[in-house]
């Protein structure tokens, strides 16, 4: 099973995301059947480790998120995962004109999927140090659930 969460520069949403989720799947006993991964929609920050911000705010709650590094979706990523989770409506749009007609990966929303209250991830980039901490919080509930799904479907 493979998951890819996509935001739109791969420094802070979804690094985090991949960060709790690996986390969590090891809590789990999950780590060997599950592969995590995530990208932006878009390329500028390519090859760049996650903002300071997200990073800080990550290992304050224990998550390192140091040794990733930003990268573009793909088309190609459509065949690889099994499911691509993006974080707020904008990159599902961007997403889903990427999508190729016969790609195998379901493609969702991330906290529409997991949460239902909120539907998107807010992008932290112009924010305070507030927009980080939301983020996680967003992200470590719809995490909870994310694992619920798996131990279910692996
Ligand atoms: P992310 O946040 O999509 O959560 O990684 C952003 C990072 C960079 C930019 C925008 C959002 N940017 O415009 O460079």
């Amino acid at each position: 099973m493979r998951i890819l969460f996509v935001c739109l520069g791969n420094i802070c949403r979804s690094p985090t995301a991949e960060g709790v989720l690996r986390h969590r799947l090891q809590q789990a006993g999950l780590e060997g059947q599950v592969e995590v991964a995530s990208a932006g929609t878009g390329g500028w920050h390519a090859g760049e480790p996650p903002d300071k911000r997200t990073q800080r705010a990550a290992l304050r709650r224990g998550y390192d998120l140091s040794q990733q590094r930003a990268q573009q979706v793909r088309a190609q990523d459509f065949e690889r995962y099994d499911l691509i989770l993006a974080m707020d409506n904008s990159n599902l749009r961007d997403l889903k004109a990427l999508q190729p007609a016969k790609g195998k990966a379901e493609l969702d929303l991330f906290l529409r999927r997991y949460k239902g209250v909120k539907h998107e991830v807010p992008d932290p980039y112009y924010d305070g140090e507030q927009g980080f901490e939301e983020v996680l919080d967003l992200i470590e509930a719809a995490c909870d659930g994310l694992v619920i799904e798996l131990k279910g479907r692996v």
